[in-house]
């Protein structure tokens, strides 16, 4: 019997990996590209971090490529340990952390280890489009909150106190937000924490930009009493540290939970990539995180700028609010797209195709992301972001003439 199983056949390829892929595609071909699709870090890592990890490598290569515990480098986990202290204030030990293979491992372990098929969790909508595959893939049902614009997307506490219930395995909070750019409210943040608190719900808290604030601050619901019971806080190195591809990020939680996830990461992957674990250690124990983060969020604060009022000046019909956080914003396009008599994915594949401008739809995040569009506002300097805007801008009155 050949087969391949519905288990897989089930996920639909993801418009968010094609378009991230089609610009490759793009570029091999001779186009010139205006990426704003992929949450790209817009500056390499610090280069006296590179030379000084390519020294080590060099000089003590069996420790750096070498097979380390599925828990992850203990010299990392340390160094986490303290980082957290610093900048939450709170601590965790060492032995509650597993480095995983980016954030995105960080969240399947997560979920694998929490629920099972139909099994029941609350997504705020819209998300980052991996949780809805995730749920699909582990069979899960979903209650969603929706998050709109003119409320800064943030979600309102009814739909919260109505969906959170013992029947709720997990709720996902992803905040600073990926694809609202939004930071939870304080006292919304509580508000769930106390929801999973009293009805006994893992509180799935995805962080990985929690070092990506531009205004206001990210909330370290860590602190508040009891959270650390039900917290299962996923983290990744892509962001603050600018190693995407290096793929290295942590995830924290009870005993209980980091015990299952060693045992099923085990089956994954053994370990997480060693030499990124020694870089992501070295950043952390240098200064040079803080030393790369002082130099670009200046930078991303000004790309957001530059965005927010390139759309306000060509595209005057469009929602835009400007976030306080992470890489996007996420302009609402209905009354242009309601003009084409086109949905959001079509526009985005034509818009790549026929101008070279690549952008993710918002649909893909979720019912409430319908006619918006995700837009990565960090990884291409000022006048690439401003001319990409015009040449879409440009391309929606021709379309608006046929
Ligand atoms: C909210 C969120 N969580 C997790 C990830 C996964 O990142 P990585 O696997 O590169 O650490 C991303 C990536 O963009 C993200 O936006």
């Amino acid at each position: 019997m050949k087969k391949i199983s519905l288990r897989s056949s089930r996920i639909k390829p993801s418009p968010h990996r094609r378009l991230v892929a089609k610009v490759d595609e793009l570029l091999k071909s001779g186009r010139t590209v205006y990426n704003y699709s992929a949450g790209q870090p817009g500056l390499p890592p610090d280069e006296e971090l590179i030379r000084d990890f390519y020294d080590k490598l060099v000089k003590n290569p069996f420790n750096h490529f070498r097979y380390v515990s599925t828990k992850g480098l203990y010299e990392l986990r340390e160094a986490i340990k303290e980082d957290l202290r610093r900048y939450g204030g709170f601590d965790v030990d060492p032995e509650d952390i597993v480095i995983t293979s980016g954030g995105v491992e960080g969240m399947n372990l997560s979920l694998i280890t929490t629920t099972d098929p139909g099994d029941e969790i609350v997504l705020l909508d819209p998300t980052y489009s991996v949780y809805w595959d995730l749920a699909e893939f582990y069979g899960l049902r979903v209650r969603k909150c929706g998050q709109v614009i003119d409320e800064g997307f943030q979600p309102s506490g009814e739909c919260l106190k109505e969906s959170i219930s013992r029947n709720t395995a997990a709720v996902i909070v992803v905040s600073p937000d990926n694809p609202t750019s939004r930071i939870i409210r304080e006292d919304l943040m509580k508000l769930i924490a106390d929801l999973c608190i009293d009805n006994d719900v893992w509180l799935i808290y995805d962080e990985a930009y929690k070092h990506v604030v531009y205004e206001g601050e990210h909330v370290w619901i860590q602190r508040y009493s009891r959270t650390m019971e039900k917290l299962i806080s996923i983290n990744s190195f892509s962001k603050d540290v600018a190693i995407p591809g290096f793929r290295v990020g942590y995830t924290y939680a009870p005993k209980e939970v980091i015990n299952e996830m060693v045992k099923i990461k085990g089956l994954l992957s053994i370990t997480s990539p060693v030499p990124g674990q020694w870089f992501a250690y070295y950043a952390l124990t240098s200064g040079i995180k803080e030393k790369y983060l002082s130099k670009v969020i200046p930078i991303y604060k000004s790309r957001r700028d530059a965005l927010y009022d390139a759309l306000k000046k060509h595209l005057p019909e469009a929602k835009v609010w400007k976030p306080p956080a992470s890489m996007y914003l996420f302009p609402d396009m209905t009354p242009y797209l309601e003009k084409l008599g086109m949905n959001d994915i079509d526009f985005t594949y034509q818009l790549a195709d026929r101008r070279g401008v690549v952008m993710l739809p918002g649909s893909i995040f979720g019912d409430h992301g319908n006619n918006h569009l995700r837009i990565t506002f960090v990884t291409q300097p000022e006048d690439k972001l401003r001319k990409g805007i015009e040449i879409m801008a440009e391309f929606i009155n021709e379309l608006e003439k046929t």
